[in-house]
């Protein structure tokens, strides 16, 4: 069954109150609710509620009991004929928090009873209308077992509370703001509370709450700072106040993806909540504050204005996305924020846009709206945010979005409500511009760059393409905003950053006054999610990487500069290695760049990204030549290397910027170090490893002596697995780290870890740090074996029964076959063809296999 976007029609009914009563319990949950519903428009048809999974044990309608000839059961939804334009409907099932392995609706994790209800998970608690454009107000009862849950959590404020006479207590929770019940949640359990309160513009006092397990008190101070500065950005940046009396959070140990933004109620998976040194790499320091950001800011853009229907998911994910970005930049640097969202965007969306997978940011149809959470809606929809933004500038794009909250503030909005108010607020014409969200594929940009001497002119030919992606064989021309500069190689300065819009299929763009040849600066701060060619030269490359003041152009011209030489190399061309060792020298040593931004520009593109830049992958030619080199790079700068080491060493951990930079590059060092094939490269890594006072340095050393064979390696994962064996994150990382690792049985190993007596599948995070992990290490998965592709299909199979959504998050790396040669492709055709081939199959697995063999 496929939904489809054209298909979308007002609801028949809505629902303006709500109250629920649950009787909670791990084997058996109670759920009654009681449904104020209203006849939506002039129509005789009858009320249809979802449900999945659900038995109504009674249904009353204005307080007569319905006899089962009065109610019918189809395909799980619930279709009860109602006369009047009003009733009062209630349901009363049962459902089993603890058989839930799905983690969609009322599920257990480490004994506590939580929910999931984005996209679809509400109608695995009660029967209703389980579309986002359906909002109601929301009274919530709880009751349960006073001992087990003794705190009881819902959305909105809590209003009452009480004992009851068998050991239970009960709550009361009232959310005054109508939502859809994609954004429902409740908590129960023994949680401990670190406790805060925030006090916003207007004067309102916010108690904030993160709730957690006891002994993780202590890794929750990072996450309540991340949110009290979320909460005084958006008012600064955006105008945008918290509405409610209280801000809960939630860390849960068992969840299917980052976090979740329920009204008033936040429920993160708690992998981004919990950090301390000893625990958390800065990277997962950065993951706890970009995503409690991400949450919060969901309050505004998510849930007082919230999506029509599920086509229009990048509305509030795009947006929030470019929000969260934006914060994680301003509380850090710019720049090197900058080139870590480009990097994931072109690790995650650049692959699925070239893929069969590839979708539009407003997708056209679906299967399961779940595999639809991607890095186009996600990453790229954040980019289409930032191309308006940059288009209109600050003044405007604020005049847009401050538009764009009143108008639809308490309503379920789509992306092109959006678009017109910054049109509208912004005073631009968009029509154009409205192509990226309905064209999938990423643009490829080819920029000429030529010079007369004679006339002093210079023209800069620009010709765009969008590959054919499925479903749409046919591109029109996109409108693409290109921050450009023209650099005189004589100063080493421009003449100022132009935008210059493409909107042509081909165009050409002139500059006079130009004796010499400039060199190209073109999508500077990465200003369009588009591929560009040029026709600079490697030593047009190494200028910019010496001199570029943008500081995205800058990294970006080096990662071009080490592409061309690893790409040639690997086809067989002669290439100037020196060049790439002479840039990275010169970056390493200036003493005016950030080092966390050295430590960005001087390390060599992924593998990954270096098969994207092949007309076929080959992942042993691409892993070997980018082995040499570093090699060759560790050798060259030895004592460079064994410099940056020493001078980064910090005498006791801080979390200032500047720490996490040094940390950043000293790890990098370490890697280079390792890499010369310095006879003391393993101690050294070693030593670091058991010296760090903190998480970034420890996995760091430890990812680099899994690398290789050393007998350091299997004591440092020895002593890691020890002292973390019973901490769940942490012990994520042991798993992680070997099944990340460049060595030569990571299938083996990855084979036996998913043996390993602390594995298993019940756990999301442990499975991606196992088998996600893995099937992100090119050079491994893609083993010509086919082994890789085994094990990983082995897991989708096996998980599928459990869990169906977090099995389909594993289907795309075996969707890329077309990118690799005939023997790997057929292997991977024959895993997606054996998984299909299972029966009783999920829709979100089935959707996900079988797109990717088309
Ligand atoms: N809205 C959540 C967030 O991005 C993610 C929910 C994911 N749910 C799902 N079924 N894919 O913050
Ligand atoms: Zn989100």
């Amino acid at each position: 069954h496929i939904v489809r976007r054209e298909d979308y029609r007002a609801p028949d009914w809505l629902v303006p109150d709500i109250a629920l009563d649950f009787d909670l319990d791990a084997a058996i949950t109670r759920v009654h609710a009681t449904l104020s519903v209203t006849r939506n428009g002039d129509h005789d048809r009858p009320l249809k509620l979802d449900g999945d999974g659900l038995l109504p044990l009674e249904i009353h309608v204005d307080g007569q009991p319905l006899t089962p000839d009065q109610w019918s059961l189809d395909g799980g939804r619930l279709t009860i004929p109602l006369p009047g334009p009003a009733h009062l409907v209630k349901s009363f099932v049962e459902i089993s928090p603890q058989s839930n392995s799905k983690l969609m609706g009322l599920y257990a994790s480490g004994g506590l009873l939580c929910t999931q209800c984005e996209a679809e998970g509400f109608r695995r608690i009660t029967f209703f209308p389980d579309r986002p454009d359906v909002l109601s107000r929301y009274s919530v009862r709880l009751a349960a077992d006073k001992a087990l849950y003794p705190v009881l959590l819902a959305n909105g404020d809590p209003v009452e509370q009480g004992d009851l006479p068998d050991g239970r207590h009960w709550a009361r929770w009232n959310d005054p703001y109508p939502k859809p019940c994609y954004l429902f949640a409740l908590v129960a359990g023994d949680l401990a509370c670190n406790a805060d309160r925030f006090v916003t513009a207007s004067g309102r006092e916010v108690q904030l709450g993160i709730w957690v397990k006891e002994a993780d008190l202590p890794r929750t101070a990072h996450a309540m700072q991340a949110l009290k500065n979320s909460m005084a950005w958006d008012e600064r940046v955006y105008g945008r106040e918290y509405d409610l009396d209280v801000f809960n959070i939630v860390a849960v140990a068992d969840f299917n993806f980052g976090a979740m933004e329920n009204k008033g109620l936040n429920i993160f998976n708690s992998r981004y909540i919990l950090a301390d040194p000893e625990t958390a790499t800065d990277i997962d320091y950065d993951g706890v504050e970009g995503v409690v950001a991400h949450e919060y800011f969901h309050n505004w853009s998510g849930n007082r204005v919230t999506c029509r229907d599920w086509f229009q998911l990048s509305l509030k994910e795009g947006f929030t996305v470019f929000r969260d970005q934006n914060f994680s930049a301003d509380m850090g640097s710019h720049a090197v924020k900058r080139i870590e969202d480009v990097r994931i965007l072109r690790a995650a969306q650049f692959q699925e846009d070239s893929g069969p997978l590839a979708h539009p940011v407003r997708p056209e149809s679906y299967m399961e709206i779940s595999n639809f959470y991607t890095a186009t809606i996600y990453n790229k929809g954040a980019e289409l945010i930032r191309m308006m933004a940059l288009m209109l500038g600050p003044e405007r794009f604020r005049a847009g979005t401050d538009l764009y909250f009143d108008r639809h503030d308490g309503e379920a909005a789509t992306c092109e409500d959006f678009v017109r108010a910054m049109e509208e607020g912004g005073e631009i014409d968009l029509s154009q511009f409205r192509r990226w969200y309905e064209q999938a594929g990423t643009p490829h940009v080819r920029a000429l760059l030529s010079h007369d001497p004679a006339t002093q002119g210079v023209t800069l030919l620009l010709e765009q393409s969008v590959p054919p992606t499925p479903g749409q064989p046919e591109k029109k021309p996109m409108a693409i905003p290109l921050r450009t500069a023209l650099f005189d190689p004589e100063s080493g300065q421009h003449r100022g950053d132009e935008l210059l819009m493409l909107t042509e299929a081909r165009q050409s763009f002139t500059f006079a006054g130009w004796p010499a040849a400039p060199i190209l600066s073109i999508n500077r701060g990465f200003s369009a999610p588009v591929i560009v060619e040029t026709n600079r030269s490697q030593a047009d490359l190494a200028f910019l990487s010496a001199h570029d003041d943008d500081p995205f152009a800058r990294y970006e011209a080096m990662q071009q500069l080490m592409v061309n030489v690893l790409v040639g190399r690997i086809g067989g061309q002669p290439v100037d290695e020196d060049a790439v060792v002479a840039a990275i020298r010169g970056t390493a040593i200036d003493p005016l760049l950030d080092p966390a931004f050295i430590a960005e520009a001087i390390r060599l593109p992924s593998e990954a990204y270096l098969g994207d830049q092949m007309a076929v992958v080959d992942p042993d030619a691409i892993h070997a030549a980018r082995d040499a080199l570093q090699r060759r790079i560790g050798a060259e700068l030895e004592p460079l290397w064994r410099d940056i080491h020493g001078k980064t060493k910090a005498n006791a951990f801080a979390l200032s910027p500047a720490a996490k930079g040094a940390r950043k590059l000293r790890n990098t060092a370490l890697l280079y170090l390792a890499a010369s094939g310095a006879a003391d490269g393993a101690t050294v890594a070693f030593g670091q490893f058991s010296e760090a006072d903190n998480m970034t340095e420890r996995q760091a050393a430890l990812a680099t002596l899994a690398n290789g064979t050393s007998a350091e390696r299997e004591a440092a994962l020895d002593i890691f697995y020890n002292r973390y064996r019973d901490d769940a994150l942490t012990l994520d990382k042991w798993f992680q780290t070997q099944a990340f690792a460049f060595h030569p049985h990571t299938v083996d190993l990855v084979e036996e870890l998913g043996r390993h007596k602390d594995f298993t599948l019940a756990n999301p995070n442990r499975v991606r740090s196992l088998y996600g992990a893995f099937a992100g290490n090119q050079w491994a998965f893609h083993h010509k074996s086919g082994k890789g592709y085994r094990l990983v299909a082995d897991c989708i199979i096996a998980l599928d029964k459990l869990n169906p959504q977090t099995a389909a998050r594993l289907v795309p790396p075996l969707g890329r076959w077309k990118r690799f040669d005939e023997a790997r492709a057929a292997l991977m055709r024959a895993e997606l063809q054996r998984i299909l081939a299972v029966p009783g199959l999920s829709k979100d697995v089935t959707e996900q296999a079988s797109k990717s063999l088309e």
